[in-house]
């Protein structure tokens, strides 16, 4: 296979970004280039030095001037709810019932899977995202055409199929053995399969008895090896609910605790209502929050505090919550994060959101090494960013001063428009037959 060396302005995180303007915290190349080689980052820097290094027998994608970045990382959304996006009026507890297990029923029909499959694929890879987390439905011809589709495409995709066996309509609801036996067997069939990844996935506290927390327990335990997920304190009405239906359990973060459903591994969609003690059990376990700014505001349930998360020293993740959530765009993700903690007084900078989409979501999922940073060996899942998209975003960029201006205007006023290409193990997907690919002058 040729190698292929991705001109453009390189921007990778190493570390955290602490100040507004943390220049150790990342490697930018004004004129950088990376190369790629079987699907894997072989070399970055300065596109003299790479270009010599690499020699005359490789293809150049010049994506002068736009940003080269690592793919970005969404790690909370959910593949059935692709045609639920945009439902109007309801909190949660009725938003699921009324729009979203309607609309999860259709996914019975693997046709229907396949289709809708193909086409979140697509959205996300359209958008810059080459790796996401997602709940797929109850049925595991579900998770078959989400794995399938990934697969297709090369992506690294973690998922699993939903268990409920209790308050959701009878043709969603499994059984504590048959939502074990499922995923017992999409497990085999899966994890490790390619770049697929396993998501042990009870829906949320209220949609399991306590026999399948039982069962959940019993597969986190055998396949330490597979991330788990689901939703924890999102909404009022649902915490009430939830915790009334575990009395014995100190409150909504307990009941998960006392199945042993807290792991590094784990990922609790929301965590919006979470008292100090509750976050810091999440501290202890290394158990992630995903934060949802898009799905939190369409639906009413509240804001996340960030800063406690940090103070109390608990991971956390950003994630798009599609089809609460109400686009596919990490970009737009940010532009609401920043917005949900301004409204708090917490500041999120742009240089943060940027990190946070690609190496902090990727160090959330412990895949750091693998994804979210453009290293040596780093496998070459890429995005690249046009930050003069539109024409307001053209008007605005000629008086951007300075780099961490132009991702707040990028994250600010950009889109799917804004992603000029997507790689996934160094392969254009965005334009698949319109790729940018010229051969080099020697
Ligand atoms: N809690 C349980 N299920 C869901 C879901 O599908 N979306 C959101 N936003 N919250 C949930
Ligand atoms: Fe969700």
């Amino acid at each position: 296979m040729t190698d292929l060396l991705i001109r453009g302005r390189v921007l990778t995180f190493v570390e955290k970004p602490e100040g507004i303007d943390d220049i150790a915290s990342y490697r930018y190349f004004e004129d950088g280039a990376v190369l790629v080689r079987g699907g894997k980052v072989a070399d970055i820097g300065e596109h003299a030095d790479v270009s010599r290094r690499a020699g005359p027998a490789v293809k150049v994608a010049d994506h002068r001037p736009n940003l080269v970045l690592p793919g970005l990382i969404d790690t909370h959304l959910h593949f059935p709810q692709t045609q639920a996006i945009a439902s109007y009026g309801a909190q949660l507890l009725e938003w699921l019932n009324t729009y979203i297990f309607v609309e999860e029923q259709k996914f019975r029909e693997p046709e229907h899977a396949q289709f809708i499959a193909g086409r979140f694929m697509d959205e996300l890879l359209s958008n810059g995202t080459t790796t996401a987390v997602a709940y797929c439905s109850v049925h595991p011809e579900s998770v078959d055409a989400y794995f399938g589709a990934a697969e297709e495409r090369g992506m690294l995709m973690i998922g699993g199929k939903v268990m409920m066996d209790r308050n959701a309509p009878d043709a969603l609801r499994d059984t504590p053995q048959l939502g074990y036996d499922e995923t017992k067997h999409l497990i085999g069939k899966w994890h490790g399969r390619g770049r697929a990844h396993y998501a042990i996935s009870p829906r949320f506290a209220i949609t399991s008895t306590p026999e399948q927390m039982e069962m959940s327990r019993a597969l986190v335990a055998e396949h330490p090896e597979c991330y788990v997920q689901t939703h924890l304190s999102e909404n009022k009405d649902e915490i009430a609910f939830a915790t009334s239906l575990y009395p014995d359990a100190k409150d909504y973060t307990d009941i998960y605790a006392r199945y042993d459903l807290l792991t590094r591994k784990t990922l609790l969609g929301h965590c919006i209502y979470l008292s100090d003690r509750e976050i810091s059990v999440l501290a202890e376990t290394g158990a992630v929050g995903t934060f949802c700014p898009t799905s939190n505001l369409f639906l009413g349930s509240g804001l996340f505090d960030r800063d406690r998360f940090d103070k109390l020293g608990a991971r956390w993740s950003v994630a798009t919550d599609v089809g609460a959530g109400t686009s596919f765009s990490m970009l737009e993700t940010m532009d609401e994060a920043y917005k949900v903690l301004h409204l708090q007084g917490q500041r999120l900078s742009p240089l943060n959101s940027f990190y946070m989409m690609t190496l902090g979501n990727a160090r959330a999922l412990d895949l750091d090494g693998r994804i979210g940073s453009l290293h040596i060996g780093a496998d070459a899942d890429i995005v690249v960013l046009d930050s003069r998209a539109k024409p307001s975003m053209e008007l605005r960029m000629r008086v951007a001063k300075n780099l961490a201006e132009e991702l707040f205007i990028l994250q600010t006023m950009g889109d799917d428009r804004s992603v000029a290409e997507t790689y996934v193990a160094g392969k254009p997907m965005k334009h698949r037959a319109s790729a940018q690919v010229v051969a080099a002058e020697a």
